[in-house]
């Protein structure tokens, strides 16, 4: 069996921690190393059930700090990157572009040099894997599809930051032969997400009784996968995925808001034991995101056909895990809502 040592970037966080998990357990021959900055939206709490593992390593410190990243490479000598520290929402983005600038721009060029720096011109075996979104393809009409040769077109301070760093990326294969994956997912959902997203959210507020507050006329549309789906799609890209290729990945589920909120709604209903459309009555239409996209939807023929992959749950299945996991873990949420949550939600919602 192979001995590996691998760098994941951002595995406190949402999908991070999914990737750091199945990558513990399913491979004990490889280190695994958990750099995270444990910004608001980085949890340790998300990792407990692995963090006493002895392939296991967690690493505090920012992609950001170029002599932090240099000595982690020189001290554990990675062989391969599954890049996921990011600045991860698009309203915070239109809030404060700069900071998105700083972590998903500068802070991959300083991962990029880093292993280039380390692993040389002769990269036998060496891999920088890079999660990217699909909204760098902008947005689509009615109809269609974002394939791997869909132009870039990104729309939020938040797509264009992730679009940069997909080009870096490209730009160091192509300049010094590293070695690289992209891929670019559809929006996930699924336990630990931070209540600042949608789905999170709502589920939050439906416990709190608190306003549902819908974008706009709610007629957005977004492809959503479960994201453990998502990390078993990273397992397979990243051990027989293509180098120096891209590959999308989406849930084939594309929902409307407004669709979506009611169903997430009849669900909370039975679990909370409210009586039918109870929850429903939170629906509150506020104003519209700055720049919103109208529909992302991810042709995912590519990662299917090549390697085999394709969602294990369906929509429905995955939505009321994601509930059942809110409700039986009140302690996480409490804890992640209080402090600076409460300022961001007032500025966000209330001002
Ligand atoms: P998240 O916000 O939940 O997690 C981001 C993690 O990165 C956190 O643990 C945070 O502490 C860490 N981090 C932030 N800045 C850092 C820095 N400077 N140095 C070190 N660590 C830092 O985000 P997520 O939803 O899990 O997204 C992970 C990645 O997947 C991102 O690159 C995102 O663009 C991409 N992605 C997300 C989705 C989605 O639907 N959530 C879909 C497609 C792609
Ligand atoms: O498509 C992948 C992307 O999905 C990821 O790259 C991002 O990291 C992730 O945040 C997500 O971006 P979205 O902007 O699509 O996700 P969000 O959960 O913020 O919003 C989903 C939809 O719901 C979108 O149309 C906006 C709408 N919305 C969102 C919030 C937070 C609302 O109507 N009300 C809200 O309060």
């Amino acid at each position: 069996m192979i001995k590996r040592n691998i760098l994941i970037t951002g595995g406190a966080g949402f999908i991070g921690s999914h990737v750091v998990r199945l990558f513990v357990n399913k491979y004990k021959n490889y280190n695994i190393y958990n750099l995270d900055d444990l910004t608001y939206s980085g949890n340790l709490e998300n990792l407990l059930d692995v963090e006493s593992s002895q392939n296991y390593k967690f690493l505090k410190g920012s992609i950001n700090d170029a002599n932090v990243i240099n000595n982690f490479f020189e001290e554990y000598e990675f062989d391969a990157v599954i890049h996921l520290a990011a600045e991860s929402h698009v309203d915070r983005s239109i809030a404060n572009p700069f900071a998105f600038v700083e972590t998903n721009v500068l802070g991959t060029v300083n991962l990029l040099n880093a292993a280039k720096k380390y692993w040389g011109r002769n990269c036998v075996n060496k891999l920088f894997y890079h999660i990217s979104t699909d909204e760098v393809y902008g947005t689509l009409g009615e109809t269609g599809f974002f394939t791997e040769q869909t132009p870039y077109d990104p729309n939020s301070p938040y797509s264009a930051s992730k679009a940069s760093s997909d080009h870096f990326v490209r730009a160091y294969g192509e300049t010094y032969n590293l070695p690289y994956i992209i891929s670019n997912c559809s929006n996930n959902y699924g336990p630990n997400q931070f209540p600042e997203k949608l789905i999170p959210l709502f589920i939050h507020n439906v416990i709190a009784n608190k306003p549902l507050p819908v974008y706009g006329d709610g007629k957005y549309t977004r492809d959503w996968l479960y994201v453990v789906d998502h990390a078993y799609a990273i397992d397979l890209v990243f051990h027989k995925g293509k180098l120096q290729e891209t590959y999308n990945i989406g849930g084939f589920n594309e929902w409307q808001n407004i669709d979506l909120v009611q169903l997430l709604c009849q669900i909370m209903d039975k679990k909370l034991d409210r009586k039918e459309d109870e929850s429903a009555k939170l629906i509150s239409f506020v104003k519209d995101r700055p720049g919103h996209d109208k529909r992302y939807a991810i042709d995912a023929s590519k990662i299917k056909e090549e390697l085999e992959w394709e969602p294990s749950v369906t929509f429905e299945e995955g939505l009321e895990r994601t509930v059942d996991w809110y409700l039986n873990n009140e302690i996480w949420l409490k804890n992640v809502t209080s402090g600076k949550y409460q300022e961001y939600y007032k500025n966000q919602y209330q001002s």
